[in-house]
């Protein structure tokens, strides 16, 4: 079995989860469940970010110690995943023991090799992106670009790692490996950056200045800087699992591609004498009227508030559905329920009443063996064949907007084939071709929504698991086997009727500003 490790960033916990966050989780999890009905061994990895000074801030406006700010927020983080029902095998927090060891061994090794060395730093800070700026990252006109919050100028003794001497060897691995990064022309972006000389980094902040952090183990006045703990989180967690590490593929938002997991990470990966992770997989970002989401503007939209109205799955089935993965996308209410009505209620949720109520009524609730095929039946198994055929791929290249829309369009097919083949009609004739297209067009349906819902799975897995059931069919374990068009749900007794995706009420709902 291939090895496959999946992560996602881990969070900042300086105030809840919002639609972003939940994208990321949801967007992780199709990937991990992809691997596995592909018979990867995956292991799934999620968590959150604690230390540093935006989390340090946070607490003081509450008036509580930062430990116990985290862990409320932390709790929240984790409370999110089964609501998406997202399947993680681990959740980690950078201020748990079993990270907090490693990032000291790392850091020790690296002071160890000369690695890292004390010197003055002249600079700026952002708290929001937890970054150290320079002058050449302010605007022309001189002001700091939105993204960064506040800019406070800083002057202190630190410790810097020797990022610097390691950027010819950076330009040679991407260049060799010029997959690493999804999509291609974010690693382009990244080669562009590395044509300027890196500075060395500063991984260390004077204690007195911000206490929430591990301490350097090399000097205990210092606490180490954010990102080189967080990103650490990746292999800490895994340490101790042999098999796991590397074959990793790290899932981040495209602003945090460039430095920190497209710079820092690997030099700091192949300073220490690690390998290197698999891939950097980079997604654009959720906006509202075109800015990016966020806890920091205020215009985030709570993912919980959506599941609750329309269910995890619906959720899933949007976003990955409207974003092209390495895109951004305005979210709209309008939008999710324009998919949600046109794709969910009327394409997926029509087919399994129409299939469930027909079988009641015309073949007393068993599925019946397909007698005649026709060219009605061969347009749509060619279309199965292409569609199946075509899915794979597309979801290795994390195209799954496109999967879907193919797998919808395979749905909406069927439904057309419904209407032609009008088994209400031929329910009413007692001919003996017509009683025999009658049962050919309910296995085809039947067959059809086994086969669609079989794609649709990993992205909408509890609403799988209860098409399947009213089926009355329970897949097997090897997923490859189950997208052959073999007629399996001959005999098999359907339940009367069920409500997947029922109609929202928008009068009750307060409609969003637009
Ligand atoms: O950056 N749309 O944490 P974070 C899509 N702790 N994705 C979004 C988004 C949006 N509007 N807003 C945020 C951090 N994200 C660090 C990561 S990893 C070692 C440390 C994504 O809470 C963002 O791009 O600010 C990132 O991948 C993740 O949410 C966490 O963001
Ligand atoms: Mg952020």
């Amino acid at each position: 079995m291939k090895s496959f490790y999946i992560t996602t960033a881990i969070d900042y916990v300086n105030g809840s989860p919002h639609l972003g966050h939940a994208y990321e989780k949801v967007l992780t999890d199709v990937i991990a469940r992809f691997r596995r009905q592909m018979g990867d061994k995956v292991h799934f990895l999620t968590g959150v970010d604690e230390h540093g000074q935006k989390v340090q801030q946070s607490a003081k406006v509450r008036g509580i110690p930062p430990q116990q700010f985290a862990d409320e927020v932390s709790a929240e983080f984790r409370a999110l995943l089964p609501k998406l029902n997202i399947s993680n095998d681990d959740f980690i927090r950078t201020t748990e023991e079993r990270h907090k060891k490693v990032v000291r061994q790392v850091l020790q090794q690296l002071f160890d090799k000369g690695e890292i060395y004390k010197a003055e730093y002249q600079g700026f800070y952002s708290a929001r992106q937890e970054q150290f700026l320079q002058e050449k990252d302010r605007n022309p006109d001189g002001s700091w670009p939105e993204i960064y919050g506040e800019v406070t100028s800083i002057a202190e003794s630190n410790y810097f790692f020797k990022l610097r001497g390691y950027q010819e060897w950076l330009v040679q691995f991407l260049t060799k490996n010029e997959n690493f990064i999804f999509p291609r022309f974010r690693q382009k972006q990244v080669m562009e950056f590395l044509k300027d000389p890196l500075n060395d980094l500063c991984i260390s902040r004077p204690r007195e200045r911000l206490a929430w952090g591990i301490p350097l183990p090399f000097d205990e006045d210092y606490v180490t800087y954010v990102w080189f703990d967080a990103l650490i989180n990746y292999y800490s967690a895994v340490a101790d699992q042999p098999g796991v590490w590397p074959a990793a593929w790290h899932v981040i938002g495209k602003d945090i591609l460039v430095p920190p997991h497209a710079v820092y990470w690997p030099i700091m990966l192949h300073a220490a004498g690690l390998p290197l992770p698999g891939g950097i997989i980079a997604h654009g970002w959720w906006l509202q009227r075109g800015a990016k989401m966020s806890k920091s503007l205020g215009n985030a939209l709570n993912p919980l508030d959506l599941i609750a109205e329309f269910g995890a799955d619906a959720f899933r089935y949007f976003v990955i559905r409207e974003m092209n993965v390495g895109q951004d996308s305005e979210f709209t209410r309008e939008q999710f329920l324009v998919r949600y009505n046109s794709e969910l209620a009327n394409s997926l949720g029509n087919l399994v009443n129409r299939t469930l109520n027909m079988t009641a009524r015309f073949a007393q609730g068993v599925i019946p063996a397909a007698g005649l095929v026709e060219d009605p039946e061969k347009e749509l198994h060619a279309l199965w064949t292409k569609t199946r055929d075509e899915f794979i791929p597309l979801c290795e290249g994390f195209q799954f907007h496109t999967a879907l829309e193919h797998v919808m369009g395979f749905l909406t097919a069927t439904n057309a084939y419904i209407e032609k083949r009008a088994p209400w009609k031929l329910g009413k004739s007692a001919e003996p071709r017509d009683q025999e297209l009658l049962r050919t067009s309910l296995a085809t349906m039947a067959e059809a929504l086994r086969l669609g819902v079989a794609l649709l799975e990993f992205v909408m897995p509890a609403s799988a698991a209860k098409i399947n059931g009213v089926l009355g069919y329970a897949p097997g374990n090897i997923w490859k086997d189950e997208l052959a068009w073999d007629g399996r749900l001959t005999g098999c007794k359907t339940a009367e009727a069920l409500v997947l995706f029922p109609r929202p009420q928008p009068a009750a709902k307060p409609a969003t500003p637009s």
